[in-house]
């Protein structure tokens, strides 16, 4: 594995590209109706030992009405809940009735303006110094203390009915959460909280950037109260959408990016596209100790430096010995949404595709190692559940079919990185994949229904969890592999009878929810 410099750009155009941007371009279709069926239509056969639900979220609706909304991470969530119980499968997806999915499903029109650029009907004039923000609830999905929740980032969760996934209504967290208060969209479960006694605990962040940024940390017991809450503050704006634990720290990668906002005030583009990159300033990389100790036995926030890059999501991070080691899908920029292009006429190829690096921040120099541990474009990281926080060996990835340059993720790519070695199942031409979702075999893997830090077999016994879309027949597919080789043919397809838009991010837990 060799350590260079971050891709600005990708350095070769294949000349034969692994997609077309006509089929890539259908799986952002709306999906409008809501379904409830068991799954029929498969090839392979459904493990029976796979016992629980597969919650996933993102944005169902590109549009509203025909209105197109300008970017998908403006569309508003739509959740799918895919039941596996004694090798059958249930799947069943709901719009999350926020309040401002009721009001435009109501008008059949555009309401709100959108974080990345989605504008009201009118021009300027009508979008000038409209501020209020739609909780479109579209990024993840949790199942904790007895609530499902439903993320986005800058507003509180939405709670669903883990059954129905019918809406119950905005859920403050029994009052941790103040009205319009943020809750991050990435939450860890540390499945042996060293501060209370090994029990799993749930760790997330709440950020209010400004011109030093607050960064609020929040851990919950699994009744879902909360243990420990702090806030620290960070100099500048900070954009930061995910963050990484170990045992006894909670590190956030700080991107080099401004925010201009008179764009937004002015009504001529989202808050989303007022941040552009610095690609000559550092990212900053900010470790707060995770305890909540006496002020004489405390110890100080850190502050780490290393170069610029643009860190969507971190795949894990551990200590090891004096070094916190993380493993992160880094861009070289920031992809710019230009206010006025259309999305769906995305040219990969002029965008930097997000590789897998692995940084080292010593704790007694201070100093930053990073190594490439993986260029092929990639996003959506996941790790077995029991090393969230601890030394991992495997890693799992959405990943492009191309060896080369940025494209849309039509492959699952397992990277061992102890090895070095690497797997790729890849459903190109036609197939689009989603975050893949680790599901350990054993089910002695999870404690009352959430996960242990004991590994039970291998790192990889067990699946991958991966919706797909399918270009060819204009459906999606849930695409159950076994993790242990990605090389043979995956353990079942359950074909759906539409498609579901591409998505964001999900959980699974060992819970059934329906009774049939
Ligand atoms: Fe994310």
């Amino acid at each position: 594995m060799q350590s260079f410099q971050l891709n600005e750009r990708a350095s070769t155009v294949p000349t034969v590209l692994s997609y077309t941007r006509e089929d890539w371009q259908k799986g952002y279709n709306s999906l409008k109706e809501e379904f409830d069926y068991w799954i029929e239509d498969i090839e392979g056969e459904i493990p029976p030992e796979l016992h629980g639900t597969l919650f996933r979220n993102g944005p169902g609706l590109l549009d509203i009405n025909g209105q197109m909304i300008h970017h998908p991470f403006d569309g508003d969530g739509m959740i799918c809940a895919i039941t596996f119980d004694s090798g059958r499968a249930h799947f069943r997806n709901r719009f999350v009735r926020s309040e401002g999915y009721l009001a435009e499903q109501a008008a059949g029109r555009i309401l709100y303006r959108g974080v990345f650029g989605t504008q009201k009907p009118g021009g300027w004039l009508a979008n000038a110094f409209d501020f209020r923000l739609k909780n479109i609830a579209n990024t993840n999905i949790l199942y904790w203390g007895d609530k499902l929740l439903a993320l986005w980032e800058a507003a509180e969760p939405h709670r669903l009915d883990p059954a129905t996934l019918e809406t119950i209504g905005l859920d403050r967290l029994d009052g941790v959460l103040k009205p319009g208060d943020a809750f991050a969209a990435h939450p860890w479960i540390d499945p042996a909280c060293n501060q209370d006694d090994g029990a799993p605990c749930l760790v997330n962040f709440s950020i209010k950037p400004g011109l030093s940024s607050t960064i609020t940390l929040f851990e919950f017991n699994p009744a879902g109260k909360l243990l420990r809450k702090h806030a620290h503050s960070v100099p500048g704006f900070a954009f930061i959408h995910d963050f990484v634990i170990t045992p006894d720290y909670a590190i956030f990668f700080q991107n080099p990016v401004s925010f201009n906002p008179l764009p937004f005030l002015f009504g001529k583009s989202g808050p989303g596209e007022c941040i552009t990159f610095n690609p000559e300033k550092p990212t900053r990389i900010a470790v707060i100790p995770r305890a909540v100790g006496s002020k004489k036995d405390k110890k100080p926030d850190l502050a780490f430096e290393t170069h610029a890059g643009f860190v969507f999501h971190h795949a894990n991070a551990f200590q090891d010995g004096d070094e916190i080691v993380i493993d992160s899908v880094c861009y070289g920029s920031l992809p710019s949404v230009e206010a006025g292009a259309d999305f769906r006429e995305t040219a990969f190829e002029r965008l930097a595709p997000g590789q897998l690096w692995r940084f080292r921040l010593n704790l007694t120099t201070q100093q930053v190692q990073r190594e490439l541990l993986e260029s092929q474009c990639c996003e959506f990281p996941y790790v077995h559940p029991a090393k969230a926080g601890r030394s991992h060996r495997y890693i799992y990835m959405g990943a492009a079919d191309m060896a080369e340059g940025n494209a849309p993720l039509q492959a699952i790519l397992k990277v061992d990185v102890e090895s070095g070695e690497r797997q790729l199942w890849s459903a190109a031409p036609q197939g689009y994949v989603s975050e893949p979702i680790f599901v350990p075999r054993s089910s002695a893997a999870f404690k009352d229904g959430l996960p242990t830090d004991t590994l039970v077999g291998a790192e990889d016994d067990g699946w991958l969890l991966t919706l797909v879309y399918n270009a060819a027949h204009e459906r999606s597919e849930v695409v159950i592999l076994d993790a242990r080789n990605l090389h043979q043919q995956p353990v079942a397809r359950l074909r759906l009878k539409h498609h579901v838009p591409y998505g964001l991010h999900g959980s699974f837990t060992p819970h059934c929810f329906i009774n049939e």
